[in-house]
């Protein structure tokens, strides 16, 4: 497993890029909206892992909500794995909380899932495994 991405909920997409440009002092590699999360996502790339923006494209937005009610911030860390089902399993065998137990379609062609923060000395974890293509 390495970190694949880290995860930051903003509030404003635009300005959030900017910052994430002034930072890395590089360009986005990647922006891509999720409809069925409602939120749009931009991609740095840093070495082998990245950062992901992630913006409420509406206000019932899971994300929107998170930034409305706990303010900008880390939302989530995300593990690479090889067999998402097998590590989920795993993990639920373990007693951790998986917030969704089928993997779903997430940015950058990844199979994702996620364990709750309760479980996670209240981080939330984000599994993720490339779809082959
Ligand atoms: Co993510």
């Amino acid at each position: 497993m390495h970190i694949d991405h880290i995860g930051i909920a903003v509030k404003d997409l635009e300005k959030a890029t900017e910052t994430y440009r002034k930072i890395l002092n590089a360009d986005p590699t990647k922006t891509e909206v999720v409809e069925s999360e409602k939120v749009e996502t931009i991609f740095f790339q840093t070495g082998e892992s990245k950062v992901e923006l992630l913006g409420g494209t509406s206000e019932d937005s899971v994300i929107t909500k998170y930034v409305n009610k706990n303010g900008e911030g880390l939302h989530h860390v995300a593990f690479e794995v090889e067999d998402i089902k097998a590590e989920l399993k795993r993990l639920a065998g373990e007693g951790f909380t998986i917030l969704n137990e089928e993997p779903k379609k997430g940015a950058d062609n990844k199979l994702v899932a996620f364990i709750h923060p309760k479980d996670n000395n209240g981080v939330l974890v984000e599994l993720c495994q490339s779809i082959s293509r």
